[in-house]
């Protein structure tokens, strides 16, 4: 089936080229119940993994060409900050292509108001360090699911040399020289081991960054990387081994599909007891999700190879347990539109977020709607299955958050009124225009 990736709201741009994101905001997504979604949906690129390998290209000069970029306002932002960088940025909506120019390079200062858009934009850091021996920023806005500190970055950053001069809002990096270190997360945090795996590929010697993240975003960064010369290996359990060479150079890269979209469609599949199939999901990237729906009742089908997804949704969804992890664990973006289905199903469901400290605020929200949830600690909710949700209206916390209350919206009698949708907007591309090509009736608004 054709995704139509134009509306009135997210127009095509007409000139293929920058500035991006001038139209106004529509500022609340209406969605009325919708059972029994049907249909065969196409995804987009992974959000991300394309800020990171966008922003991997500060390390080389020339002309690079990323495939299958999303157009979700967080890439957009990351694309505009490469701009002001110096980047040459043409990227084409339609076609999903990015091409970037990075030869002339040579900013080094990225505004508090690009910052503040995208949390990702910290990961400008590593590579302004590695090609300019300077950064300065400031602290970066995005998602208020936590304390979200930077010190993991910031302190083996410092090991290999680097000064921070810390400026009220604004932190000013640099250093002489980038020295070789082992260095050791003490949480595998998937930020600071983007930043310093690109912090290292151009550092002489032999840079180990022991407990990394490993999710498949990352190995799509790695993977970008090494097309473009980085020598990189990956030592048992999880170390990323780093061998400094002298340059980088320009690539053409196609980004992994998104496997955080194609979750939250299985899920709008699931809780409105309906059928969707996903020929492009990275189903060998989603084993314990995709067992959980198993659990809970639905009807899972992967394609040959580990390739293509189809849920066929229980009339009877059971309560089940989840506990968020990094990789292979439960994905922490997949917990939330994961709790708006626990929420019809039958029996008691633990929900314990052990990624991010904030990350249940959606809860609440559910609870308008009619939801039996507990939150007897900042960590854990625990749900009992009811048998309906009403339409209500919730406020979005974070890009997650807006996507478990417009599928509990699409579930629940009558009208819900979704605010927040700069969060939808940041982590999705067209998603709402992904819903209605299989029934649902979800628009976004301006009041
Ligand atoms: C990335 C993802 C996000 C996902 C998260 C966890 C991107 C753009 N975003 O976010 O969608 O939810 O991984 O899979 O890829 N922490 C510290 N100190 C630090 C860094 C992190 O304490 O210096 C903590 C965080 O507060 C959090 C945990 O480590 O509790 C994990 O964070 P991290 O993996 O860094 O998440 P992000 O890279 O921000």
């Amino acid at each position: 089936m054709g995704i139509i990736m134009s509306n009135a709201s997210h127009q095509k741009y007409e000139e293929k080229t920058f500035p991006l994101n001038e139209h106004k905001q529509p500022s609340y997504i209406r969605v009325q119940q919708s059972l029994h979604l049907d249909g065969e949906v196409e995804l987009s690129g992974a959000k991300n993994a394309a800020m990171v390998n966008l922003l991997s290209l500060i390390l080389t000069q020339g002309k690079s060409i990323i495939r299958n970029v999303p157009a979700s306002d967080d890439v957009c932002n990351i694309m505009e900050l490469l701009k002001t960088l110096g980047a040459v940025v043409c990227y084409d909506q339609e076609l999903h292509v990015a091409q970037i120019d990075t030869t002339h390079l040579e900013g080094t200062y990225v505004s508090a108001d690009l910052m503040k858009k995208t949390r990702a934009s910290i990961l400008a850091l590593g590579p302004l360090l590695a090609r300019f021996k300077k950064a300065h920023l400031a602290f970066p806005g995005g998602d208020v699911i936590g304390a979200r500190p930077l010190d993991y970055h910031i302190k083996n950053l410092e090991k290999m040399g680097v000064v921070f001069i810390e400026n009220g809002d604004e932190i000013i990096a640099s250093t002489e020289q980038l020295i070789h270190r082992n260095l050791l997360l003490e949480y595998p945090s998937v930020g600071a081991t983007e930043n310093l795996v690109m912090a290292a590929t151009l550092t002489e010697g032999v840079t180990r960054i022991i407990n990394a993240a490993l999710e498949p975003e990352v190995f799509d960064f790695l993977d970008q990387l090494k097309k473009m010369g980085a020598q990189i290996e990956i030592e048992v359990p999880m170390t990323i081994k780093v061998t400094g060479v002298k340059i980088l150079k320009p690539v053409d890269y196609e980004l992994m599909y998104d496997r955080l979209e194609a979750g939250s469609l299985l899920l709008a599949g699931a809780i409105t007891g309906g059928y969707i199939s996903l020929p492009q999901a990275p189903a060998h990237m989603m084993g314990l999700f995709l067992m959980k729906l198993q659990e809970v009742g639905h009807t899972v089908l992967i394609g040959k190879n580990g390739t293509g997804v189809k849920i066929k949704a229980t009339k009877n969804p059971r309560a089940v347990d989840i506990k968020t992890a990094p990789y292979p664990g439960f994905p922490t973006d997949l917990q939330a539109p994961f709790m708006a289905m626990l929420s019809l199903a039958r029996g008691k469901s633990l929900v314990k977020e052990a990624v991010f400290e904030h990350r249940l605020m959606h809860g609440r929200e559910l609870i308008k709607m009619g939801a039996q949830i507990e939150i007897p600690q900042y960590d854990a909710a625990v749900i009992y299955g009811v048998d309906t949700l009403y339409g209500s209206t919730v406020i979005a916390s974070d890009i997650r958050a807006s996507c478990a209350l417009v599928l509990a919206g699409l579930a629940a009698c009558g009208t819900t009124k979704v605010i927040g949708i700069n969060h939808w907007k940041r982590g999705y591309e067209f998603l709402e225009k992904k819903l209605q090509s299989v029934g649902a009736v979800i628009d976004l608004f301006e009041e």
